[in-house]
């Protein structure tokens, strides 16, 4: 296998190792480890995770792809996730996503032509009584509305690539 963590992130999983009680355990941040080197969890990088906990491939696979929190293909600089459960779509969430579409010109599941944006829609980001709500990397955005989510989106271009 070609891949391998950085030394750094190397040491990283190690001490993650050292701190849970089975590897089992220690799979969901040993996946965001990986997922924050990589920048997506190819299926290169799940059997990269499977081999350094000695865990099956459809192990970490079945984890990888339960949660949403994982991308399985790459996604841009600024992945953004908008919540698509009942609390914010009561409360307005299918106008934010609406908005973030027609800010960015593209749809849900896709990525700008430059690369910086990808829209997602997601399952219930434990924000509900704050709907709607959305998630920009591992940040959170609550109590959106279509003007915020379009303000949002126009404060990270101006960020220096
Ligand atoms: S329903 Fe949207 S955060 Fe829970």
């Amino acid at each position: 296998m070609d891949l391998s963590f950085t030394q750094d992130n190397d040491r990283r999983l190690r001490s993650l190792l050292d701190s849970y009680p089975t590897r089992q355990a220690c799979l969901l941040p040993a996946l965001q480890l990986a997922q924050e080197q990589f920048g997506y969890l190819s299926h290169e990088v799940m059997l990269l995770v499977a081999e350094r906990l000695e865990l099956s491939p459809a192990s970490v696979f079945s984890t990888a792809t339960f949660y949403t929190l994982f991308n399985k293909r790459p996604v841009g600089r600024h992945h953004i996730q908008v919540c698509g459960n009942v609390s914010c779509f009561l409360r307005g969430g299918d106008a934010v996503l609406a908005a973030l579409e027609q800010e960015l010109g593209i749809k849900a599941g896709q990525t700008t032509a430059d690369g910086r944006f990808t829209l997602s829609v997601v399952q219930c980001l434990a924000s509900c009584g704050t709907a709607p709500s959305l998630q920009v990397n591992d940040s959170t955005h609550e109590e959106m509305t279509g003007e915020k989510a379009v303000a949002l989106v126009r404060k990270l271009r101006e960020e220096k690539p």
